[in-house]
């Protein structure tokens, strides 16, 4: 087992359960205003789509996962049914289903929803993005039912078990992290290895299924989001980096030698005196380190950068992708002055997920300590960090940040109120905001 260390999951447990509810103000980044992000879709609860041919749900829903070219077909929605209940074969229990991930392929918004409770019937999902309802929209799983049920009955181990956040690449494809684990609190069992899987969206197959090496891996690992490194000419040549926010460190993935390496590096570590939160009316410490990383355009010597951040902290670091791709260069014991420290974002500006807009260099960040979307131009000097959009109400822990073309999406999922206190599911929980990049941070100094 990887996750023995019950007291350290605990300890997450128990610091996560502390962020929540109503409001604090605190404004200790500049607060410059913007025109911000819209409210695209929210919920109150997350339902699904549910196969509608309950006693025969097996055979039938392996249909229709191989045709198509672009990615847009409808036939599994055709076959499935919209009704409340859940069939008897499902364990459903809606106020343990946390919608934890967003990102945007084509028609599809990709929601995610890891399995940390008993009873979320599928955990990589999608709904479409030109739906015309816009509130308690169910999900669909992706690319089906079968794929995504627990516990998996199919025999074969491939059913996908709990997924975070997931990554899409300019060659059509989606990564994410199958973190293999059911983590019900006290009673954390990882059921399959942990597995970076790539699926093709074109054809809705796994095309990609690589275990995460042991040795690689913590008592306390856990990889809830994925950076691809890859250009539309350069498909075959991907790297994938995946932060490891308990275990301190960041696995590099290569596409093209399918296999992967640790890297371990100090800023890679919460900084202890930066994990201390106050969030409406609650103090806690938080100890997440490397939450999310960022990639720039390609530089003129061939590589990009990588800005990277602890959720514990409020430093920003980058280091050269030449570094991370080159196993021995990454690897190697002292990094000598590989990894640079660019700054200290100021009080307050802990950060969960983050993304860049590569064509301007503005970097978005969730800044969970004050439940807020961030912006950072990686030009201009940190100090020139600014407030998008924040709201003390709804945009209660953003829990992920997404560039898709020229727009960003963020999802807020108030899950401190989840873990420390009561959700009302009668009010609405979960949201997915966007905006042109452009228009999002119009009045700020982005
Ligand atoms: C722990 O979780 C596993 C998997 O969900 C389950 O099979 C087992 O019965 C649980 N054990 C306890 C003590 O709840
Ligand atoms: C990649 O490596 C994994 C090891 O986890 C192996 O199972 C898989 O078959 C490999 N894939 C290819 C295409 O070599
Ligand atoms: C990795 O870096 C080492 C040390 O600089 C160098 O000798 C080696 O050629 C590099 N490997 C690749 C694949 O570029
Ligand atoms: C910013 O917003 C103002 C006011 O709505 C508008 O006049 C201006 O054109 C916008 N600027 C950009 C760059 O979009």
């Amino acid at each position: 087992m990887y996750y023995s260390d019950e007291a350290g999951d605990e300890l997450k447990f128990d610091i996560e359960m502390r962020l929540f509810f109503l409001a604090i103000f605190s404004i200790a980044l500049p607060t410059v205003y913007s025109v911000g992000v819209n409210e695209d879709f929210t919920w109150t609860r997350i339902s699904y789509v549910w196969p509608n041919d309950r006693g025969n749900r097996v055979s039938r829903q392996s249909k229709g996962s191989t045709n198509g070219v672009n990615g847009e077909r409808e036939n599994q929605v055709e076959n499935l049914d919209t009704s409340n209940s859940a069939p008897p074969s499902i364990d459903y229990q809606y106020v343990n289903n946390i919608p934890m991930g967003a990102n945007v392929w084509k028609n599809k918004l990709f929601i995610t929803v890891p399995r940390r409770r008993l009873g979320v019937p599928s955990t990589l999902n999608y709904i479409r993005l030109d739906s015309s309802q816009k509130h308690n929209v169910p999900l669909i799983p992706y690319p089906n039912w079968n794929t995504n049920l627990y516990p998996d009955t199919s025999g074969r181990n491939e059913n996908f078990c709990s997924v975070y956040r997931v990554g899409i690449d300019p060659c059509d494809r989606l990564w994410f992290v199958d973190t293999g684990t059911i983590e019900i609190p006290g009673n954390r069992t990882q059921v399959i290895p942990t597995t970076l899987i790539i699926m093709n969206l074109q054809t809705d197959r796994v095309i990609q299924r690589y275990v995460i090496p042991q040795d690689q891996l913590r008592t306390t690992t856990t990889l809830a989001s994925v950076t691809i490194d890859v250009t539309k000419d350069t498909c075959d040549n991907a790297f994938a980096y995946l932060p490891d926010l308990g275990g301190y460190g960041l696995i590099v993935y290569s596409l093209k030698e399918n296999r992967s390496w640790r890297v371990t590096h100090n800023y890679f570590y919460l900084e202890s005196t930066s994990g201390e939160f106050q969030i409406a009316g609650h103090n806690f410490q938080w100890n997440d380190g490397v939450f999310s990383v960022e990639l720039t355009d390609t530089q003129p010597d061939g590589y990009r950068d990588m800005f990277f951040h602890s959720m514990a902290g409020t430093h920003m670091y980058k280091v050269s992708t030449r570094i991370l791709r080159n196993e021995t260069l990454a690897t190697r014991s002292y990094h000598e002055t590989d990894f640079k420290e660019v700054g200290d974002r100021g009080p307050r500006s802990q950060t969960s997920s983050a993304d860049l807009y590569k064509p301007t260099g503005t970097l978005f960040l969730g800044l969970v300590n004050q439940n807020a979307l961030g912006c950072w131009n990686i030009k201009q000097p940190l100090s020139t960090i600014s407030i998008v959009q924040k709201d003390d109400q709804k945009m209660i822990y953003p829990s992920d940040v997404k560039i898709v073309e020229d727009k960003v999406y963020l999802l807020t999922n108030t899950m401190p109120e989840f873990l420390y206190g009561r959700l009302n599911y009668d009010q609405v929980n979960f949201r997915v905001w966007s905006n042109r990049v452009d228009d999002a941070i119009n009045g700020t100094r982005c």
